[in-house]
């Protein structure tokens, strides 16, 4: 009977969808605000240095996230060719989170130190160098940007607002870490870093 008329009065039925649909989302994202193993970060997760931080925004700048995700799946045949798999504690302090789902180059989450300083310039200046099939593209103008840092302590002020533990000698020192680098520099530092916590 009451079924009956949820099924002939659209504007019913609209409505009821939407509560059983944010019910469920709810039951789904909550308990997730408020576990720990989500909202926490790993042991030994350290807010971003200076210049990985501007690092991590070249590479938002440039795009890199576009093609390169930084999440790796719980399946086997991504952790034996990337490694561990992600976990939510080490991303807490990002701003935001870079996982990402599009694969056209591979996942970066744990590049870190998986090749030298000296490749990973190689191959921002040109990939065909090092990799002679490669279609990604070439950022040679890294090379050439210089970074004055103005704005490296007022960024990490705004993380810190939003719960990322930058002390006040990270925010003072921030300019002088950054000035006079090349983009370069702050790229390879970021790349390097990543994923060092679980291998
Ligand atoms: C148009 C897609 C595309 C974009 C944009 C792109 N890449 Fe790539 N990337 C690839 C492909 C494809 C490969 C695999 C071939 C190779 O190693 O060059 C790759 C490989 C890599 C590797 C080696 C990964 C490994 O495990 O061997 C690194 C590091 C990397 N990219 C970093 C970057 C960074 C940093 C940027 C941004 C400045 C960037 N990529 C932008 C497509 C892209």
């Amino acid at each position: 009977m009451n079924h009956d008329k949820v099924e002939k009065n659209i504007g019913l039925m609209i409505v009821l969808i939407i509560i059983a649909i944010s019910f469920g989302a709810l039951v789904e994202l909550v308990p997730l605000m408020f576990q720990k193993q989500t909202n926490e970060p790993i042991e030994g997760l350290k807010p971003l240095p200076a210049l990985s931080l501007e690092g991590r925004d070249i590479y938002i700048r440039e795009g890199c996230n576009v093609c390169h995700s930084q999440m790796i799946r719980p399946f086997r045949s991504e952790t034996e060719r990337y490694g561990h798999y992600s976990v939510a504690g080490e991303h807490v302090y990002e701003h935001p989170f870079l996982w990402g789902s599009k694969r056209t180059g591979p996942d970066l989450a744990r590049v870190g130190g998986r090749y030298s300083d000296d490749w990973h310039r190689a191959h921002l200046y040109n990939p065909r160098h090092v990799v002679p099939e490669s279609n990604m593209p070439a950022f040679p103008w890294l090379f050439s940007n210089k970074l004055n840092g103005e704005k490296t302590g007022a960024k990490m002020r705004a993380l810190r607002a939003v719960g990322v533990p930058y002390t006040d000698e990270d925010i003072a020192n921030a300019k002088a870490e950054v000035e006079g680098k090349y983009e370069i520099d702050a790229m390879v530092a970021y790349l390097q870093q990543l994923g060092l916590l679980l291998q």
